[in-house]
Formats: C-alpha cells, sequence, structure tokens
C-alpha cells in the first residue's frame, strides 16, 4: 500500500458471537493491537453485541462498525436498525453491500446507495463492498461488475464525501471459501477501482480499498504489499485473538 493512506483491518464477525464470546474476543484484541495509532483496527460485531464491544475496547484505539444499518431514520420497518440507534450506542461506522447482504437477503445497488447516502448524512464512515460472482469473473466480466457496483453506490456524492468512504473489494468466490484471490488478482481490480474513484471526482489516493475474501495470517503479507491494497476486510480469521492480531500486525 501507499505511505500517503493509513491502513484499516477490519474484522467482520458476521452472525458469531454471544456477548460472552464478543466481550472476550474484544477485550482479547484491544489488549494485543488496541494500542497501534499506525494502522486503523475495526471490529464489526453482530448488533446485538456492539454495546459490549464498545465497552470492551473503550479507551483503545479500536473502532467499532456495524454489518448493516437501514437508510431510513424511524418507522414501521420491521428487523431493522437506523443510523440513529447505532449512534446512540456511539457506533459511526458501517459496513454497506456486503455480498451477502446483496446475494442472500436481495440488497441491490439502489439499496446499497440509498444506504450510503443515509451514512453520509448521519455523519458515519461507510465500508461499501463490492465484488463479483465467480460466474462473472469466468464470463470476463468482473471489471464491469466491480465499475457498476462502485459507480451505483458513489457517484455524484461530492469530493467531501471522500473521507467518509472506505471501499472493500471482496470478490465473492473467495469469501469464506479459502480461496482468496492472487495478490496481483487483487491488485489489478483495486488500481481499477482506484481509477474509477478518480473518475467519480472523489479524492482517489486518499481513499482506503480493502481487499476481503479468505485473508488469513498466512497470505495478509503479500496481499499488503501491493500498492493499491490499502487493508483487509476479514470474516473468518477475524474470530480468533491470534489469527486477527497476526494480521493487523501483517508485514509487507
Ligand atoms: P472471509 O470473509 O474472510 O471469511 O472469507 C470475508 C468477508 O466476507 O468480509
Amino acid at each position: 500500500m501507499a505511505a500517503s493512506r493509513t491502513p484499516i483491518l477490519a474484522g467482520n464477525w458476521k452472525m458469531h458471537g454471544t456477548t460472552a464470546e464478543a466481550k472476550a474476543l474484544a477485550g482479547g484484541l484491544a489488549a494485543r493491537v488496541g494500542g497501534r495509532t499506525d494502522r486503523g483496527v475495526v471490529l464489526a460485531p453482530p448488533f446485538t453485541a456492539l454495546a459490549t464491544v464498545r465497552d470492551a475496547v473503550a479507551g483503545s484505539n479500536i473502532v467499532v462498525a456495524a454489518q448493516n444499518m437501514s437508510w431510513a431514520d424511524k418507522g414501521a420497518f420491521t428487523g431493522e436498525v437506523s443510523p440513529g440507534m447505532l449512534a446512540d450506542l456511539g457506533v459511526r461506522h458501517v459496513i454497506l453491500g456486503h455480498s451477502e447482504r446483496r446475494e442472500i437477503f436481495g440488497e441491490g445497488d439502489d439499496v446499497v446507495r440509498k444506504k450510503v447516502e443515509a451514512a453520509l448524512k448521519h455523519g458515519f464512515t461507510s465500508i461499501v463492498c463490492v465484488g463479483e460472482t465467480l460466474a462473472e469473473r469466468d464470463a470476463g466480466r468482473t471489471l464491469e461488475v466491480v465499475k457498476r457496483q462502485v459507480d451505483a453506490a458513489l457517484n455524484g456524492l461530492g469530493a467531501d464525501a471522500g473521507g467518509s468512504i472506505v471501499v472493500a473489494y471482496e470478490p465473492v468466490w473467495a469469501i469464506g471459501t479459502g480461496r482468496v484471490a492472487t495478490r496481483e488478482q487483487a491488485q489489478e481490480v483495486h488500481g481499477e477501482i482506484r481509477g474509477l474513484l478518480r473518475d467519480l471526482a472523489l479524492p482517489a489516493d486518499a481513499i482506503a480499498i480493502l481487499y476481503g475474501g479468505s485473508v488469513k495470517p498466512d497470505n495478509v503479507d503479500g496481499l499488503m504489499a501491493e500498492p493499491d491494497i490499502d487493508g483487509a476486510l476479514v470474516g473468518g480469521a477475524s474470530l480468533e485473538v491470534e489469527s486477527f492480531t497476526r494480521i493487523v500486525e501483517y508485514r509487507a
């Protein structure tokens, strides 16, 4: 990654963890990596553990994020959690458009866009996820799909929004499969995304672009050595103190 950007290592816990488990994991990570100022460390537990994790990392530099958020402020939206509810917990970071939201829960580009706008309106930093499926990659459509997703989420937001946006490139075929994209495959798409951000008049050189999809202690160093890979969004390997600590402490 380029020295001008601060790397971000984010753990997406997905639907894992009781409050007791969350407290132990977050507390363990706060003790190991909570003092780092040269790398941003983000933990995204389930909604039910947000307050627990917030308290467990209090006093450290670790940032707590939600995994999803409603675009609505309030109202008849059963099962949804609003930006104001998260802000009330002290949470100001959110993962949006994760492929599991898109694929399993039917969130289209339009929904992701509304959520990005809501996040900006409420002063949140969004980690906006994009990425192609295996069928799309095999059909040679990777860049087309990623471009469509980036464009839908970020086009026309205005340069000021740049400071509140992080992009995560997560090829769907690499998520939870153990099949990581090669560093060259990831760098190619990251470079394209940075060009797209520039085309959208966003401060492309200042925006962190994370890679996600089977990031592990044994592949993070190589990925982070690529010039346009500014961090990682980590699922499975973020659920244990040792493995996520090693990822935060990557050596590039
Ligand atoms: P994984 O998940 O690290 O378990 O592949 C990454 C993600 O979905 O963010």
